[in-house]
């Protein structure tokens, strides 16, 4: 794939975007193809690197359940418009057309049959078929605005345009290049950046819980909660913490000082212990918690619960405890692994400055934000990329 189209002559676009990532990828080629100029600026030298690793290398690159509820932002209504106009239907036949072999894998998780490298071509193709340029390896030495326009010096060169927009992500997985530029960008244009945090991270563990990590490489289907908010999928334990599918999308949710509960039986009914007892009176405490739950882990829980010996001589009231335990332990993480772990970053760019329906700064016109830079932030499980693709095509079809 030769990628790295030169700049040409001409200094003039109609939209310089900042960013070759999912989101920029798919804004520049919804614009290109409505006949827009557009220069797509990356300092990596090749596109789409998150999109490249996501997935296990298989991209999740989308959900069918994506829906609005599914996102966390200051203004839980800001993605409505974008998600509805460009939904996960509009990427699955977008995918389709490129005749990209798919399957849903859980919970309604569309990953590609191959590779990721196939999205990143097929977004790729899409920008070529719009005349899209893109300018890689380069970094963007200032970025000045005047007269209605963006100039922006990249290289060795300056290229201005009405209009400018920031999708360079979030600052999640630094080592891969990711930092908070779009934030310090947006904030010279005066717009809010909500705190970025890092999020779908796993939770480290102290204190008397790091207990739990000698569990390490250990998984469970459980409940994880945080507040009102619950997850159904697998916990791993890990030699920080708690990491696997539940923790990453609780993590989302969990701030300093907060603790989280964790259903190790989410299956069992209530007093199922008691019942339990009742028929099988001389079976061991420790098997009968074991039966539904990895050795390891029924260990060190009957270890943390004090309980031995055989269920009929338990009191009902201590079954009934031991129970409720089960079904809601708590755990005071003390941390995240941080932006060095965090699949994405939640907060960023004040939604409160930006159309919900072109991305367009309210107050800076001609200033558009799409993507993760964006304050807001979905769900495990390719609803990251949906917003990249709907928002990235609000804009597409603004500029
Ligand atoms: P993205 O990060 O994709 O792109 C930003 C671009 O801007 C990058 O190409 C970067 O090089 C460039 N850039 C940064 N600073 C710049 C500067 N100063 N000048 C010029 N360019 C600059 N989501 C999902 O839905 N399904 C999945 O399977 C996964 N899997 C996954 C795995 C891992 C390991 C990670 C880290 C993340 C995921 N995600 C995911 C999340 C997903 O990758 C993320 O939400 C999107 O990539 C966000 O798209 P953006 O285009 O906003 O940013």
């Amino acid at each position: 794939m030769d990628l790295c189209k030169p700049v040409t002559d001409a200094a003039r676009y109609d939209a310089i975007i900042l960013g070759a990532g999912a989101a920029g990828m798919m804004c520049a080629a919804v614009a290109g193809q409505r006949g827009r100029r557009v220069l797509l600026i990356d300092r990596a030298d090749e596109p789409g690197k998150k999109i490249l690793i996501s997935g296990g290398g298989r991209c999740n690159f989308t959900n069918l359940h994506a829906a609005p509820d599914r996102y966390i932002s200051a203004n839980p209504h800001f993605m409505k418009s974008a998600l509805r106009r460009y939904t996960q239907e509009d990427f699955i036949a977008l995918v389709d057309r490129y005749g990209i072999a798919w399957h849903e894998k859980t919970l309604g998780q569309l990953f590609c049959d191959g590779s990721a490298r196939q999205i990143v071509a097929m977004l790729d193709e899409e920008c070529r078929a719009g005349g899209v340029e893109i300018a890689l390896g380069r970094d963007v030495s200032a970025v000045e605005h005047g007269d209605g326009r963006y100039r922006v010096t990249v290289g060795a060169r300056t290229v201005e345009a009405p209009a400018l927009v920031i999708a360079t992500g979030g600052p999640s997985i630094p080592k891969m290049g990711a930092t908070g530029y779009a934030y310090d960008l947006a904030r010279r244009f005066g717009l809010k950046v909500i705190e970025p945090r890092p999020a779908l991270v796993p939770l480290t563990l102290g204190g008397d819980e790091a207990l739990f990590k000698s569990l390490s490489g250990v998984s469970a289907e459980v409940i994880a909660k945080c507040g009102k908010t619950a997850f159904r999928e697998a916990a791993l334990f890990t030699h920080k913490g708690m990491s696997g599918p539940a923790i990453l999308q609780i993590s989302s949710y969990w701030r300093h000082g907060q603790q989280i509960g964790v259903d190790f039986l989410p299956s069992q009914d209530s007093g199922w212990l008691v019942e339990a007892k009742r028929a099988r009176p001389r079976a061991a405490f420790r098997t009968v918690i074991g039966a539904a739950l990895p050795d390891r882990l029924a260990d060190t829980l009957v270890e943390r619960l004090g309980l031995h010996g055989e269920m009929g001589n338990l009191t009902d009231r201590a079954l009934e405890q031991a129970e409720r335990r089960l079904a809601d332990w708590r755990f005071s993480p003390n941390g995240t692994e941080g932006f060095a772990k965090a699949e994405v970053t939640i907060g960023g760019i004040d939604t409160d400055g930006l159309s919900s329906k072109t991305m367009e700064a309210k107050r800076v016109p001609g200033l558009y934000a799409i993507g993760e830079a964006v304050d807001v932030t979905g769900w495990l499980g390719g609803y990251n990329f949906q917003w990249a693709w709907a928002s990235g095509s609000a804009a597409g079809q603004a500029i």
